[in-house]
């Protein structure tokens, strides 16, 4: 369908300026394979796609819907991809979050840059998300996303989205990477191993504790992690991925680890998802009552001994700002992520549409 198909259906005022021979459509599942094959021409090699991993975070995310998807096309060519969400059903705590938007990824082959192909991609998804009630738009950050924001290495990314009218809110957030291979517990976390000795347990969950898991992260983190847990054990996730520490019979601490053989990538292992010895950490957090006692120390510690006798050797531990605590176990910035934003008019706001609902490839 191309673009002015779209704002016919959409019923949008403001025609987006395509440019000369370049044409803007929604994205349909059959094209999963070409778009991700241009993502990986287009973005740097350490985001290589794999497509299970496209697959995950768009067709098999509920939350995903094809009338806030874009390709761009010069001719038979598939120029870019750009897609956004909003939710569609209840993040924890956090509920709908209504008026709130996300743009989860935007890319163009790198032959046909800086000619507003990136900005006619980048305006059809904000209409999109407008005429579904959003009015604030994160860049990033989604559920089920590619980036905690703008990557850092993405070079010229960032200028990008202020040309656009994207803000820097000043935040931003790292992926740490570290070697695992024959993992020990640095020496603090082992003073701390002997003082919470009898008194604390540190160990992969059992099959029959996902309940006591679930009920954990909705006392202490009922937000995004809540949700995610609970759709990682609705996908037939192991409890032996979540690393617990009990007090007595009490869960107050939990590390969610990856690996290959997890039944979801996890955020962590998206960049090493296809390799055999890559495994990934995180979210991970201890029960407020319980923190300031090294518990977050060897929580973390056994978590990745438990990743290294599972043979991983490199591991990753996404969107954090606690590079000091991650680093007590060697681990270092890999990757920058800055956060911006942009609002849009909330006039256009709460337009009916009839953008196409195509099927879902399960
Ligand atoms: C970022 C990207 C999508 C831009 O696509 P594009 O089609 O070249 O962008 P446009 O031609 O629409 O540019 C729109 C504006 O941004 C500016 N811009 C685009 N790329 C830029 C860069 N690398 N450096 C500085 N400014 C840039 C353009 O000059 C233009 O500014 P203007 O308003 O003054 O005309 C493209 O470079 C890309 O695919 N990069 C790799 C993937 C990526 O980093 N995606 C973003 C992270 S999700």
């Amino acid at each position: 369908m191309s673009l002015d198909a779209v704002q016919a259906q959409d019923g949008l005022k403001t025609p987006c300026r395509v440019p000369a021979g370049i044409s803007v459509h929604y994205y349909d599942y059959d094209l999963e394979s070409e778009v991700v094959d241009l993502w990986n021409e287009s973005f740097p090699r350490r985001f290589t796609m794999a497509r299970r991993l496209f697959r995950q975070n768009t067709a098999l995310d509920r939350n995903f819907d094809t009338a806030t998807a874009f390709v761009a096309r010069k001719g038979g060519e598939l120029a870019g991809y750009a897609s956004g969400k909003v939710l569609r059903e209840p993040v924890g705590n956090l509920g709908l979050l209504p008026g709130t938007g996300w743009l989860s990824t935007v890319f163009v082959a790198p032959h046909l840059r800086h000619v507003g192909i990136g900005r006619a991609l980048v305006r059809s998804v904000l209409e999109s998300l407008r005429s579904r009630g959003a009015n604030r738009i994160l860049a990033g950050q989604d559920i089920w996303h590619f980036f905690p924001g703008v990557p850092a290495s993405c070079s010229g990314a960032a200028r990008f989205f202020e040309r656009l009218g994207f803000k820097a809110t000043g935040a931003c957030a790292f992926d740490l990477r570290g070697n695992i291979a024959d993992f020990r517990f640095p020496p603090d976390a082992r003073e701390y191993v002997r003082e919470l000795e009898g008194s604390y347990a540190f160990r992969p969950a059992k099959s029959d504790e996902k309940q006591s898991i679930i009920e954990f992260f909705a006392m202490e983190f009922p937000g995004r992690w809540l949700y995610e847990v609970a759709e990682f054990f609705e996908r037939g996730g192991a409890a032996e991925d979540v690393i617990v520490a009990c007090a007595g019979s009490d869960i107050v601490g939990a590390a969610r680890i990856y690996t290959r053989d997890s039944a979801v990538i996890g955020p962590s292992l998206y960049w090493l998802c296809d390799r055999a010895d890559g495994g990934g950490l995180g979210p991970m957090g201890v029960a407020a009552g319980h923190r300031g006692k090294g518990l977050g120390l060897v929580l973390l510690s056994t978590a990745l001994s438990e990743l290294s006798s599972r043979r991983v050797t490199v591991c990753n531990i996404d969107w954090t700002v606690l590079v000091d605590f991650y680093g007590r176990t060697g681990f270092l910035p890999w990757e920058r992520y800055l956060a911006y934003e942009c609002g849009v008019a909330a006039e256009a706001a709460v337009r009916p549409d009839a953008a196409p609902q195509h099927k879902r490839v399960v």
